[in-house]
């Protein structure tokens, strides 16, 4: 069974990537110098950074970025959702990331360098499952404010991606390297400098 769950995830990422492929080619088109912001498909699976454009993302939107041959999900938060993050004190297993992988300008309560954009990982702590968003009230479980939820064994993580407890996974979800490059462009791969 959990076989069949692992194999769902992927069959899930890979409808994630080509679903990126094709956003990536649209925006492409629309903005032709975006295209050349970012390397081609060989240096991108060899660990070259990815550039984006977050200023499109709608609040409350989610897009998901390849990285490093790993799908990465970009969250524009809304002030609801940075809401619901304050209210999960008691329900957390890593509350302040101490046991889970981030860079330091991401060890804190958003997990991001700016509160409204989330930058994670998309890779299940558990067994490497693709966690689903699930950003609406009570779509998970009556007591659900909002998170990801992975449908291979059930786990789940709030909108800044740390992991409740009672569920496999056992550390809040990875965010990866990023940078702004400007107030609207993150790069994926690069470290923030210290300010
Ligand atoms: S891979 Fe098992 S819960 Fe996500």
């Amino acid at each position: 069974m959990s076989n069949d769950g692992v194999n769902t995830g992927r069959r899930r990422f890979l409808t994630l990537a080509t679903t990126v492929v094709g956003a990536a080619g649209a925006v492409g088109v629309a903005v032709p110098f975006v295209g050349s912001w970012n390397p081609s498909a060989k240096a991108r699976a060899a660990g070259a950074p990815v550039k984006w454009d977050i200023s499109k993302i709608e609040p409350g939107q989610m897009v998901t970025v390849e990285w490093r041959g790993k799908p990465v999900y970009v969250v524009r938060r809304t002030k609801e959702a940075l809401e619901s993050i304050r209210k999960m004190d008691g329900r957390l297993r890593d509350p302040n990331s101490e046991e889970s992988k981030q860079p330091a300008y991401a060890k804190s309560e958003f997990r991001s360098i700016k509160e409204e954009f989330l930058v994670l990982l998309a890779v299940c702590t558990h067994l490497g499952c693709a966690p689903q968003y699930k950003p609406e009230v009570g779509a998970v479980s009556q007591d659900w404010l909002g998170g990801f939820f992975c449908p291979c064994h059930g786990s789940k993580f709030d909108l800044a991606g740390r992991v409740l407890q009672g569920v496999p996974a056992p550390t809040n979800l990875e965010v990866p390297p990023y940078r702004y490059l400007s107030d609207t462009v993150i790069e994926i791969g690069v470290d923030q400098e210290k300010a």
